[in-house]
């Protein structure tokens, strides 16, 4: 067993979960450090270089929004060997989200459930965090509660990155739901477009029931008749926690796979090639990858998984990709969308 698994994680884990966290952030925020384990965590391998609409990544494995949300350790991240990094969500003003306690762990079921509601330094302080920090590839993740102050968010955000997602599914943020309604969403993505810088992702909120599918998937068609880059699905699941202060928040990890998969093959099937797809959501393991992967994502992207395997969860899942590369005699990752699962 590994070092993390072994040692750090159960020290991490004996504190309450926001403290853990700061803690974890703490460590992140030791850039000489990870820049000195970096080969540790570099898996050299053609075949692993992919596209993202557009943007070039050494392998399709990013960290998800939410694990550095104001910007300040994005280039650790970048050297755990992961292909790029979605850093907030930003929101313009500075917040300090939901009350406390806001974050929980499922241990046994390698998850957790959050409440957090976008605390954050607000666009001054991640711009300045990010222009001490700079991590390439880029994507950031911004939010905000009204059309304008989203679309004002993203026009002093979006010249910092290779590309944007828009978060409009966090649970735990009151007001999103507006996003949802088809009126609302054409104006925002039509006021993004008016300051359009590079390319445009959807994070979409999950959804395991017909009526969920009806409504996250009518977003994505909006998304792709106006232009949108890619979709990211998808965010945290909605559920009840009497043991959060808000009595509820968003599920992630392990327990959202199956529904990751499915949201994928979904989401592939109504926009066909035009569109990236970001697979999100209880994603840890190079099998997961691989089924999400041929499920139609271009790219997947982790957050539970790095807090419960540690620092090597991107190593590890680009071996096993490699290896299946292999095995299979494919020369590139982005060929298996196009193939599908392999026989038996
Ligand atoms: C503590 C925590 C904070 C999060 N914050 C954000 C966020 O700010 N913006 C966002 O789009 N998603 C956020 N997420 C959701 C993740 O990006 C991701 O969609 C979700 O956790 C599923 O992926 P996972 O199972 O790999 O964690 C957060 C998740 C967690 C656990």
């Amino acid at each position: 067993m590994r070092f993390y698994q072994r040692l750090l994680r159960p020290l991490l884990f004996s504190l309450p979960p926001e403290r853990g966290h700061r803690v974890g952030e703490f460590f992140m925020s030791r850039g000489f450090l990870w820049r000195m384990l970096a080969r540790r965590y570099r898996v050299d391998d053609p075949g692993l270089r992919t596209t993202l609409a557009g943007i070039e990544l050494s392998n399709p494995v990013g960290v998800a929004a939410g694990c550095d949300k104001d910007c300040r350790f994005l280039p650790s991240l970048m050297s755990m060997g992961f292909g790029y990094v979605v850093g907030g969500t930003v929101t313009l003003n500075p917040r300090s989200g939901n009350p406390a306690p806001r974050l929980l762990r499922k241990v046994g079921d390698g998850a957790l459930v959050n409440s957090l509601g976008f605390p954050g330094v607000g666009a001054g302080g991640a711009r300045r965090n990010l222009e001490r920090n700079p991590a390439r590839p880029l994507i950031l993740s911004v939010s905000g509660l009204e059309v304008e102050e989203l679309v004002e968010c993203y026009r002093r955000m979006a010249p910092l990155a290779d590309g944007v997602e828009v978060n409009v599914s966090s649970p735990n943020t009151a007001g999103l739901r507006a996003f949802h309604q088809p009126e609302t969403f054409r104006e925002l993505l039509e006021r993004l477009n008016a300051k359009r810088k590079g390319p445009l992702f959807v994070k979409i909120p999950p959804y395991d029931d017909d009526r969920g599918r009806d409504e996250s998937l009518s977003l994505v068609r909006i998304a792709r008749d106006m232009g949108v880059d890619g979709v990211t699905a998808a965010n945290t699941r909605p559920v009840t926690e009497p043991a959060l202060k808000m009595g509820r928040g968003g599920l992630s990890g392990r327990p959202l796979f199956p529904d990751t998969l499915r949201m994928v093959a979904e989401v592939r099937r109504e926009v066909g090639d035009g569109m990236a797809v970001n697979a999100c959501g209880g994603i840890s393991t190079p099998g997961q990858a691989l089924e999400a992967l041929e499920a139609g994502a271009d790219t997947v992207q982790v957050y539970t998984g790095l807090i419960f395997e540690g620092p090597g969860v991107a190593r590890d899942i680009n071996r096993g990709l490699s290896r299946h590369l292999r095995e299979r005699g494919l020369s590139s990752v982005a060929g298996l969308r196009r193939r599908g699962p392999s026989p038996g």
